[in-house]
């Protein structure tokens, strides 16, 4: 049976105080409402990682990164390895978040790479795809997504892709307001169960997470989790309020 996982990308907030205070209310929120077997998933910036563990030790809040290098260790000042990342047990790391693509020129190889450095390191990458806004109105969406999903997936051994959870996100629904319809979303993501069933196999695209973002809130996450493959969520905006993070959660079925 696939995981329903709602996880939370911080982006670069988080000041020490917010920290503080929107991890501990989201674990004492999760205690007290959430009880839908949902895996919650906090992802701060870097620093705020200790932080946000030391207030989610034994409860049952994962959390995660934003990024890792693609290298094992080494002199690559200012960048963070898996390696580290494992070392401080966290459990996720976000692979290709659009913002990192168009921003810091992260192409589908060295994704790859990332990705299996994150497996090397027995933890789990939310590796992301989506189309621009350019690319849907060229009707290039479809063919977008498949490179990103070949490139960046197909080499992975069947223990690995198993172990791997996938997030569409299309660039244009991305702190915009504008959510895809969740037709659109349920469109993409049987199309990508398709491509894992086509390399893999119908059992195994089956065992896959793939994860709706982009502008998902409290009142639009329940039509989107309703879709037979869209198996939660990666929340942006909405995951900086306790209130609204926690409401997502409670929207998976
Ligand atoms: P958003 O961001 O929810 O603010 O649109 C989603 C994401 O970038 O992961």
């Amino acid at each position: 049976m696939r995981k329903y996982i709602v996880a939370g990308n911080w982006k670069m907030n988080g000041k020490q105080e917010q920290t503080q205070i929107l991890a501990s209310e989201v674990v004492n929120m999760y205690k007290d409402e959430v009880n839908n077997g949902v895996t919650a998933v906090m992802i701060p910036p870097f620093i705020g990682i200790g932080e946000v563990q030391r207030l989610a030790k034994g409860s049952p809040l994962k959390v995660g990164a934003q990024n890792c290098h693609q290298e094992e260790s080494g002199a690559y000042t200012g960048e963070i390895s898996a390696a580290i990342l494992a070392s401080f047990g966290l459990d996720y790391v976000i692979i290709g978040h659009s913002e990192r693509r168009e921003y810091f020129d992260e192409q589908n190889a060295l994704l790859a790479q990332k990705v299996d450095q994150v497996h090397r390191h027995h933890m789990t990458p939310i590796y992301c795809v989506g189309e621009t806004l350019e690319e849907r109105e060229e009707n290039r969406h479809f063919e977008v997504i498949e490179q990103q999903i070949s490139e960046g997936l197909f080499h992975l051994s069947t223990d690995n892709i198993q172990r791997t959870v996938i997030a569409y996100e299309p660039v244009w629904a991305i702190g915009t307001g504008k959510t895809a319809s969740a037709g659109q979303a349920q469109e993409i993501h049987a199309f990508i169960r398709d491509l894992l069933t086509k390399r893999y196999s119908e059992a195994m695209a089956q065992e896959i997470s793939i994860l709706y973002g982009g502008s998902v809130k409290p009142n639009n996450a329940a039509e989107l989790f309703s879709m037979p493959d869209i198996d939660g969520g990666l929340i942006g905006g909405a995951s900086l309020q306790s209130r609204d993070f926690i409401d997502i959660c409670k929207a998976v079925k």
